[in-house]
């Protein structure tokens, strides 16, 4: 099974994909994880990534798409994967069913999670990441049992640059210009399912189990 969940900046994609993944046994893939870990490596790639997400702008799909499809053809991704993050773009989106056509294959879901822009703006500047493993938590609704350290790892958790307030605005900009127009596209081709993101974190998995099964 091949999965994109689509939403907006922090409208839980990469929660309910964590969740998602781990049930269904498959790899969980972040274009945001994989620049950032380019960044921790100090890549070219990751340095040439940051100029872009710290302004809250869009990596260049001539950056983007390349690492995406040298990632999802790698041996593990054979049994299906979920994408979050990706695509964010028509382009992007047209690019990947082109090469998946070509190895005869396809998506199979698309899910987006709604979530409106205030509530985006309340949970972004509460948003808290682990420096060493990448869990995610919230100060208020997923908070970590030590002040400032991972429950799953003890590494340090802190708050990503780009979850600044107004780097949060423009990346809501960005996500209604640039990648909504992709709920359309997979409504089109019948493959769309529909989360409310504004549902109880307890409950993130349960709700990718029910619009896919
Ligand atoms: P990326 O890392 O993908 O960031 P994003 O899409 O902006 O998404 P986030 O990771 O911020 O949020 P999320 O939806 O995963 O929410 P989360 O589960 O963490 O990308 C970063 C940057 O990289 C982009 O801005 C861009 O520059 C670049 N980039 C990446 N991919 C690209 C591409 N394909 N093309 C071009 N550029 C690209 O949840 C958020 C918070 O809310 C957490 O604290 C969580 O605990 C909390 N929360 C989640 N659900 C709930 C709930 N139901 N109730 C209460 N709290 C909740």
């Amino acid at each position: 099974m091949k999965i994109i969940m689509l939403g907006a900046p922090g409208a839980g994609k990469g929660t309910r994909a964590a969740v998602a993944a781990a049930h269904y046994n498959m790899p969980h893939i972040s274009t945001g994880d994989i620049f950032r870990a380019n960044l921790k490596e100090g890549t070219e790639l990751g340095l040439r990534a940051k100029e872009y997400m710290d302004a809250g702008e869009l990596v260049p799909d001539e950056l983007t798409v390349e690492i995406l499809l040298s990632r999802v053809t790698q041996k593990d991704c054979e049994g299906g994967y979920i994408l979050d993050g990706f695509p964010r773009t028509i382009r992007q989106a047209e690019v990947l069913e082109a090469e998946l056509k070509k190895l005869d294959d396809k998506i199979d879901f698309a899910i987006d999670i709604d979530v409106p822009d205030d509530v985006i703006e309340v949970r972004m500047t509460g948003r808290r990441v682990c420096t060493k493993c990448g869990a995610t938590y919230h100060i208020v609704h997923a908070p970590t049992a030590k002040d400032g350290i991972c429950d799953a790892c003890g590494g340090e958790v802190v708050q990503r640059k780009d979850d600044a307030p107004e780097t949060v605005r423009q990346r809501l900009r960005v996500y209604h210009e640039q990648t909504q127009p992709l709920i359309a596209f997979y409504k089109e081709r019948g493959i769309l399912k529909w989360i409310d993101g504004c549902g109880p974190l307890d409950d993130a998995l349960a709700d990718v189990i029910r619009v896919l099964e």
